[in-house]
Parts: C-alpha cells; sequence; structure tokens
C-alpha cells in the first residue's frame, strides 16, 4: 500500500515510524515543509511544500496514494482532507468541519454548550471588533483569554501566569481588534491529555500523558509547544483517579457525537483531548483534532495493533470490529531544543548524535548538511525511554539525552519521582484525599 504522511515534526517522525512498522511493506511518500532527516530515510519520495498547500493532493493521485495520514492542525484547517477524499484517496484526519473543534475555540466552547458536553468551563466569546469584555474579566476575576484562531499554542494566557487582571485586559482589547475571543473562567489543577483514534463513532482509547508546557525546570519560563511528556504503566498517570479518566472518555465521545449531528461530518482521525483534573472532576481545556507533539511519540510506540489496520479501521469505519490495544509500559519522552528557545532560540547550530542508548530517538525541527545535524530554532530532538515504570523510562530518557551534544537545553525533571510527587500532592491538597 502506498501511504502519503503530511508533516515534517517530531510528531511526523513517530507517525512515519508506526508505518514504517506496517507488516504490510508500504511505501510512504511525506509532504512536509521542511526535510525531516528521521522521516526522509523512512521514505520513498517527499515533497517539500507547505502543508496547507492544495497541490499536496497532486502529489498523492500521481503517487497512485491509497491512504493518507495527516499530522499537524494547519493541513486540517485548511481542509486539504476533503480535498483528498474528493480525489477517492481516504484520510486518518478529520474534515475541516469536523476539525472546527480545534481551529475556532469559540465554536468549540459555544458547540459544547449547545450539546451539554461535560467539563465546560465558565466562559464568553466576543467576536471581532466588539466590546464588554472588561466588565467580563471583572466578573469571572480569574480569567484565560483565548484567541479563537489558530496561534500554535502561542496565544493563549493565563491570569496569574502572563499577567494581572489589568494586563488581560488590555491583552483581550489587543486580540479582539484582529480576532474572536474566548474569556474563560481559569482552571485550577493538573493538565493531562487522552489521545483516540475515531472512526466517526467508535473511539479507541491511548493511556493518558501529561504534558510541560513551560520552557524551564519547576515549570517556570514562557509557555512553548511542549517540552516532554510521560505516561504510567496503565491508562491513568499517578495523580489521577480512574474517574477523571472514565469522565474524559465519555466527554471525547460525546464530543465525536455530537460533532456529526451539528456538522453533518463523521469525525475520522485523531481525537486529542486536553483536561484539567481540578478539585471537582475533570474540565476540558481544549480538543485538538490530532495527534499531539510530543504526546504523539508516547503513545505510538506502545501500540500493539499494526498501525496501518487501525488506519484501515478509521477510515473503513470500523474500529469496532478490532481490539486496539497500547503495550503495558511507562514511556517519558523529552525534547533537546536550541539554546534560548523559544524566545531567542540558537540557529543553524550543529547536534552531535552520539550512542543514544536504548532510548528512541525522534528528530523534529532539524535539518541536514553535509551529513551534519543543524538546528532551525524550534524544538529539535525528543528521546523517549521506555520501561515498566516512569522511574526506568525516566532513566532511559536520561540515557538517550546524553547522547545529543549542541547548543542544546532539555528539561530534565521531566517524569522525575520529586516532580511526580509534587504532582500528586497538588491534587490531594486540592481534593483532600
Ligand atoms: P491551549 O493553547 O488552549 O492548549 O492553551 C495553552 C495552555 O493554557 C494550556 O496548556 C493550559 O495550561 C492553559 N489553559 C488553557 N485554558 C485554561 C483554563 N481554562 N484554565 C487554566 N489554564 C488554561
Ligand atoms: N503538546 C501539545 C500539542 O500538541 O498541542
Amino acid at each position: 500500500m502506498r501511504v502519503l504522511l503530511v508533516g515534517g515534526g517530531g510528531r511526523e517522525h513517530a507517525i512515519a515510524e508506526a508505518i514504517a512498522r506496517s507488516r504490510k511493506n508500504p511505501e510512504l511518500y511525506v509532504a512536509m515543509s521542511k526535510k525531516n532527516p528521521g522521516i526522509a530515510r523512512l521514505c520513498k519520495d517527499s515533497l517539500l511544500i507547505k502543508e496547507t498547500d492544495p497541490s499536496i493532493v497532486d502529489f498523492a493521485i500521481k503517487n497512485g496514494i491509497g491512504l493518507a495520514v495527516i499530522g499537524p492542525e494547519a493541513p486540517l484547517a485548511a481542509g486539504i482532507p476533503d480535498k483528498l477524499w474528493d480525489a477517492g484517496i481516504p484520510v486518518v484526519g478529520p474534515r475541516r468541519l469536523a476539525a472546527q473543534i480545534e481551529f475556532d475555540k469559540a465554536w468549540t466552547r459555544e458547540f459544547m454548550k449547545k450539546y451539554g458536553i461535560a467539563g465546560l468551563p465558565g466562559f464568553r466569546v466576543f467576536r471581532k471588533g466588539g466590546h464588554g469584555t472588561d466588565e467580563y474579566i471583572d466578573e469571572l476575576k480569574d480569567v484565560v483569554i483565548k484567541p479563537a484562531g489558530l496561534t500554535g499554542g502561542k496565544g493563549v494566557k493565563v491570569m496569574g501566569d502572563h499577567f494581572d487582571i489589568n494586563g488581560a485586559k488590555d491583552y483581550a482589547r489587543e486580540v479582539l481588534k484582529n480576532d474572536d475571543l474566548v474569556i474563560e473562567e481559569r482552571l485550577i489543577g493538573e493538565e493531562f491529555t487522552v489521545q483516540a483514534f475515531v472512526d466517526g463513532s467508535t473511539l479507541a482509547f491511548a493511556p493518558a500523558v501529561q504534558d510541560h508546557k513551560r520552557a524551564y525546570e519547576g515549570d517556570r519560563g514562557p509557555n512553548t509547544g511542549g517540552m516532554g511528556s510521560y505516561n504510567d504503566s496503565r491508562d491513568i498517570l499517578p495523580f489521577m483517579k480512574e474517574s477523571d479518566y472514565i469522565e474524559a472518555k465519555k466527554i471525547m465521545g460525546d464530543t465525536v457525537h455530537a460533532i456529526r449531528k451539528e456538522t453533518g461530518v463523521p469525525y475520522q482521525g485523531v481525537l486529542y483531548g486536553q483536561f484539567m483534573a481540578t478539585k471537582k472532576g475533570i474540565s476540558v481545556i481544549e480538543f485538538n483534532a490530532r495527534f499531539g507533539d510530543p504526546e504523539a511519540m508516547n503513545v505510538l510506540p506502545l501500540l500493539g495493533n499494526d498501525f496501518l489496520d487501525v488506519c484501515t479501521g478509521i477510515v473503513n469505519c470500523t474500529l469496532d470490529k478490532m481490539k486496539v490495544i497500547f503495550n503495558k509500559q511507562a514511556t517519558v519522552c523529552k525534547y533537546s531544543v536550541p539554546e534560548g528557545y523559544p524566545e531567542n532560540p540558537v540557529r543553524d547550530s550543529e547536534v552531535e548524535i552520539g550512542d543514544i542508548r536504548d532510548s528512541l530517538l525522534f528528530y523534529s525541527s532539524v535539518y541536514e548538511k553535509d551529513n551534519k545535524i543543524y538546528t532551525t530554532g524550534s524544538r529539535a530532538i525528543a528521546v523517549l525511554g521506555i520501561a515498566g515504570t516512569i522511574k526506568e523510562a525516566e532513566k532511559n530518557a536520561e540515557a538517550g539525552l546524553s547522547g545529543l551534544k549542541g547548543r542544546l537545553f532539555s528539561r530534565h525533571d521531566i517524569g522525575t519521582e520529586s516532580l511526580i510527587r509534587k504532582r500528586v500532592q497538588h491534587i490531594k491538597d486540592l481534593r483532600g484525599y
């Protein structure tokens, strides 16, 4: 089978590995904006192109592609899946109407309200050019300000972390000049992610993962695309209750069914639910219409099925006929990023890759020149440790990081016992158990 992958980051390297592991002997074709050295080694041919460019469809037709898998959000928002389906090519990645769940935060909150989906924080949508934000901020007091459109994870600002109440008001007025805006209640708790394969009605869930958004150890510094993530050797994380995971699964299932009702389009692809475990139960922070980066790197290597069988289940709406399993192992993923990231990253700086021991390596935003690897300015390379416990997996990830040399840094605290203990204590304090 000939498979097209769209995207060229660390998440897509993990997807490419999962495709390459298939027993169906797939031939991989890739459309990516920069040549990812890890993906380039796995594919038969690649097209360097903006990942929203509709001529990706011509590339797919020309190469007789039988299945397409979309990695990032931008091609979903650009309707690349719709165009591929129209050309008779089945796609893992929702059509534009269904992908609104990620790229229009205002739509999503109003949709959740309309369908009575649980976990909805207090919110109000303001339309571009409108007013009244100051009054609503005064009413809620503790707020998060979200531009409605895609901002690469950098547009959302949280009171306490990014500004005080006056700063929140200024930022809201600023955003409203150019974009729709959501102002919502700030949730207090611990974040977790649940990802699922979805065929329009059936969902197959991966274990919960926790990402680390802040650039520096101890959850300090600016927000990033995600510095690293971990999961346990069971479905839940150490700070979660089983009921948190059950509620998350119910919310995601209800969301998939409501999307079909609202848009008339089945949701086929990966649904990513980001939740906050709070004092009482869980709340929805956001949905993404794709795997997370780094969270894809935690769960795809644990997939017990042939990834292409799962993809076939998604596009043929037959996931209910198969049992999707994830191996019961813990993983810890740590990104190595350029010095100065995210604000003033060192670009074009060489990365030497030595012995990464038993860890897996995923290339993200790096390029290869004369057999050497260089940084671009975004997250560079991720390593993944896999083991029976988080503790062992963390050691494996650290062993992997020690094989990377260059002007780079990582968050060495991700997956460590002390940070996990802190998370558990935080939830105990909130919930009083
Ligand atoms: P997003 O771009 O929607 O993933 O948001 C970025 C980050 O903002 C999330 O990972 C959370 O840490 C934080 N965030 C978003 N919404 C809320 C909320 N309602 N309460 C607290 N934090 C939030
Ligand atoms: N790691 C967060 C995301 O992929 O959106």
